[in-house]
């Protein structure tokens, strides 16, 4: 019976295993330095956590999400996305208290959507969330970890921040109005997937890619007419602090992302070496999303980063390879051979078992392998607890005592 792997799922080992390590490393690594602690979440949550707050007409809740019913009735969801995980979390263990509250994890998400390069149906993301800031600064940081971040794991790809802002709440719900009637009234220049779309999530018409809507949509009322003066300052001082501190940045005025919560600052880092799934990573603002989660009226700002997008731009990671090899020179001696062996370990050495029992294997499999020193167990070695260790970069071999061995490896 041969089992395939489920469609969108996939392995992960060799190389792509170590690039996924280096990255979850990093990670660690920098939200130490930004200062933020690590929350991880269920991979599965009632499905009201999502429904709502994600959106009833987003694609993710219409289309992609993996809902079931537990034994007993209750509807549950494989995590789609972080954000609202995290939030339940912060509310359910009480960790709202002390402000700002900022967290990250990585894991695994769900989305039934069409695999292709890119684009997966389990797949796993960084997230980064601050909690309960207004400030400017908490955008601006962010931002700024996400892009130290991207430069720490692909130094030699080019990413850029597209960025815009959707002003508040307010105005983005009679943006939307004032959208569907435009779209309304203007029909016969959408697509049959932009029609569907014009008055449940007329939003999302903005971001369509297909050509058939490029000429309306450019003609189309900009959210910018309604957003404040004040929410348009910010917005400039935000670019102007990013741009300050280095970050490529291409305004797109129709980013509006594909989840319903946002308000404010939207973001995404995009690479143009990807193909059409070109997002690394992508995020903004969330205010008011604390409070329909039950939590207090709270602004947030994060930011979600695909996995195995940012590792199709990541170069090979040698693996760090054991650099002990064991020649024994026939069975008889394993007995011996697990001395030594459990010795090194236990000293923080790695050592390899080749299960070989042949000098001249052992020493082609090591050779092949690049590895520095072998340890060669026989009956001499058995006898009075020397071995001889031989160095197969130069060649040279010594006797030593298994007391002294630690300094001639060190
Ligand atoms: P998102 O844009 O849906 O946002 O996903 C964030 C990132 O996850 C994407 O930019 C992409 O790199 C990766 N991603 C999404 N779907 C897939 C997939 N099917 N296969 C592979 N990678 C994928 C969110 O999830 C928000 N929660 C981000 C956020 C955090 N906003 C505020 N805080």
């Amino acid at each position: 019976m041969k089992i395939n792997p489920v469609r969108g799922t996939h392995d992960l080992f060799g190389d792509e295993i170590n690039k996924f390590n280096k990255v979850v490393a990093e990670v660690k690594n920098i939200s130490q330095q930004f200062g933020f602690n690590e929350l991880i979440t269920p991979i599965f949550e009632s499905s009201e956590l999502f429904k709502k707050p994600l959106g009833e007409q987003s694609d993710v809740v219409l289309k992609e999400m993996y809902t079931f019913n537990d034994r007993n009735e209750d509807e549950i969801t494989l995590r789609p996305e972080y954000t609202t995980p995290m939030i339940r979390a912060a509310i359910s263990n009480g960790l709202l208290n002390n402000l700002p509250a900022k967290f990250f994890g990585t894991g695994q998400m769900f989305r039934r959507e069409r695999p292709q390069k890119g684009r997966y149906r389990q797949f796993n993301q960084i997230n980064f969330e601050n909690f309960g800031s207004d400030d400017l600064f908490a955008d601006i940081e962010i931002i700024c970890l996400a892009n130290t971040l991207l430069k720490k794991l692909i130094p030699n790809s080019k990413f850029t921040l597209h960025i815009n802002t959707l002003g508040a709440r307010e105005n983005l719900s009679d943006y939307k109005k004032i959208l569907s009637k435009f779209f309304n009234n203007n029909q016969k220049f959408l697509s049959k997937d932009s029609l569907d779309k014009i008055n449940t999530n007329p939003l999302r018409i903005l971001d369509s890619k297909n050509p058939e809507d490029s000429v309306l949509i450019k003609k189309s009322p900009k959210l910018i007419d309604l957003t404040s003066k004040t929410d348009l300052n910010n917005y400039e001082e935000i670019k102007k602090s990013l741009t300050g501190l280095g970050i490529n940045i291409f305004e797109d005025p129709n980013l509006v992302r594909g989840l319903d919560y946002y308000c404010h600052t939207v973001f995404e880092f995009k690479s143009n070496e990807l193909g059409s799934q070109d997002t690394l990573i992508g995020g903004g603002r969330y205010n008011g999303l604390i409070q329909t989660l039950g939590g207090k009226n709270l602004p947030g700002v994060g930011w979600a980063g695909g996995i195995e997008r940012i590792m199709l731009l990541m170069k090979s990671i040698p693996k760090k390879q054991e650099n002990i090899h064991l020649a024994i020179l026939d069975p008889t001696f394993k007995l011996h051979a697990i001395k030594i062996y459990d010795f090194l370990i236990k000293n923080n050495f790695s050592v390899y078992w080749n299960y070989k029992y042949n000098l001249k294997k052992s020493l082609s499999f090591a050779n092949e392998k690049r590895i520095n020193y072998l340890i060669i167990v026989g009956e001499n070695e058995k006898a009075n607890n020397n071995f001889s260790l031989k160095n197969l970069s130069n060649g040279k071999q010594v006797i030593v005592n298994i007391d002294n061995i630690l300094d001639y490896l060190k």
